[in-house]
């Protein structure tokens, strides 16, 4: 069977950032450390105010046409996955479309277009939209443009506000390809839940601490539904487990339960026991929903065991690096850490061909995906064509008055000129409701 995945990667991130340890915790008169340690992130990327997930998903996407040396004939399918919408009746992928309308030659007319929503793990079921349309035989040998794009901003003072960014994914999902191939094996967890609402409103009604909890059952439910199908998961299975960021805390809290659940009935559990001094109860594992009461005695020990360290710091902490610079992508938050690991390996000149990727993608609402990726021949040069580092230092760092300004403008409340904070440079903008955007 021929392999499908993904064949390459860019991203756009939003080109203000917000320092969250000096200059977002003295206003709100928070240690530093809450930011830097707990939650995990040091800078919000957030859009300029000629930027929205249109023309940060159609920037994205013309980097990666350019390097891939793709036209409109090679596109068979654009989907966009978005917690941000706007319009409630075209997809942003034809806004996109017509964006790159004005710069290739060529149309879009052939491809199918369309938007998915389910919070942030939309931005991995339009992969697995372009995966399904591939393997049945659709797609007339045309590969799939994916881009995930989103403002996450929340209203100034609720405690989601420290974990705000802005950014778009765009992938190109194709037959053979160079980065990553999807297994055919999927695990699902999913309940209707009201902890995280977007009911025609800008800003996100949230219950964090709740939503911590629904985020956690969720991914285990996914992870047994997964195991259900591929069978037992074993630490040492996966060189990364990548995982739905929106804030790296989060991520450490997913990760501890994760282990637990995955050393069960192996040696490393017996091994544990041993440092720990203490079984794990069954018992206290049934109800996930409630686990940090039940179960924090134990986690508190496995947590500072040498084993688990070393398994963090291998497989977990190289996937939150680009989340910690830039805050919650939302729907391409998993892209990047995806991302974020293999660049890691990269530059530490590691050999990944062949090795596997546990990938947990979730959206509020809420819904867990848990599926593998087997990296591929390509995947060095895929991810090292990607400029991260000098696109996260080229941001404009924003006062807090300024921030202020910005989140203000984007909540329609106060207009600036265009040049206020950075100009444009050869990349698409925001140009007002019902225009065209433009490429300036
Ligand atoms: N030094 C070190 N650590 C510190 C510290 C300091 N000085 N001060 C606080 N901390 C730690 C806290 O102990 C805490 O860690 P633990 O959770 O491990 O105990 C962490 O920093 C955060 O501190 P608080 O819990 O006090 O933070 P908060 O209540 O102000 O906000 C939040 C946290 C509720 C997650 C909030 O950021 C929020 O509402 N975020 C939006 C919702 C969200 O992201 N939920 C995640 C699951 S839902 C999802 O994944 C979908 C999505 O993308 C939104």
């Amino acid at each position: 069977m021929t392999a499908v995945g993904i064949d390459a990667i860019e991203l756009w991130t939003g080109k203000l950032r917000l320092d969250l340890p000096n200059t977002f915790a003295p206003v709100k008169g928070e240690d530093p450390g809450k930011y830097t340690k707990g939650i995990g992130i040091e800078y919000s990327s957030l859009p300029d105010v000629y930027e929205d997930i249109v023309t940060m998903g159609a920037n994205a996407a013309k980097r990666l046409m350019d390097r891939e040396g793709l036209t409109p004939d090679d596109i068979g399918r654009i989907d966009v996955a978005t917690e941000s919408a706007f319009d409630n009746s075209k997809p942003v992928s034809t806004y996109v479309a017509g964006c790159l309308e004005q710069v290739y030659d060529g149309d879009f007319h052939h491809a199918n277009k369309g938007e998915r929503k389910f919070a942030c793990l939309s931005g991995t079921q339009v992969i697995d939209d372009a995966y399904n349309w591939i393997r049945a035989g659709r797609n007339r040998g045309r590969a799939a443009l994916v881009i995930a794009t989103d403002t996450a901003l929340y209203e100034r003072g609720d405690p989601g506000e420290a974990t705000q960014g802005a950014g778009a994914v765009a992938m190109l999902v194709d037959e053979d390809p160079d980065v990553v191939a999807l297994s055919t094996e999927q695990g699902y967890g999913s309940a209707d839940e009201t902890d995280f609402l977007k009911p025609n409103q800008q800003f996100p009604s949230v219950d964090g601490k709740r939503s911590i909890q629904v985020y956690l059952a969720r991914m285990r439910e996914a992870l047994e539904d997964y195991e259900s199908v591929a069978g037992d998961t074993h630490p040492d299975d996966f060189v990364y487990f990548p995982f739905h960021t929106p804030y790296p805390g989060m991520v450490r809290k997913a990760a501890l339960l994760g282990y637990r659940h995955i050393t069960r009935g192996t040696d490393i559990e017996d091994a544990l026991a041993d440092d720990i001094g203490m079984q794990p109860r069954e018992a206290d594992f049934a109800e996930w929903d409630d686990y940090e009461e039940a179960i924090r005695a134990y986690m508190d020990e496995l947590k500072e065991t040498r084993r688990y360290r070393e398994w963090y710091e291998r497989a977990i902490d190289p996937t939150v690096r680009i989340a910690g610079q830039v805050g919650n992508w939302y729907t391409g938050s998993v892209h990047l850490a995806r991302l974020s690991a293999l660049r890691a390996a990269a530059e530490e000149d590691a050999d990944l061909v062949g090795e596997k990727l546990l990938v947990g993608s979730y959206g509020s609402g809420a819904q867990a995906e848990i599926h593998a990726e087997t990296v591929q021949d390509g995947w060095r040069e895929g991810v090292e064509a990607v400029d991260v580092e000098a696109r996260l230092d080229n941001r404009y760092d924003l006062s807090y008055e300024e921030y202020e300004l910005v989140h203000d403008v984007h909540n329609h409340e106060k207009e600036v000129e265009v040049d206020e904070f950075t100009q444009p440079s050869g990349e698409f903008v925001f140009t007002g409701w019902g225009r065209m955007n433009e490429r300036r």
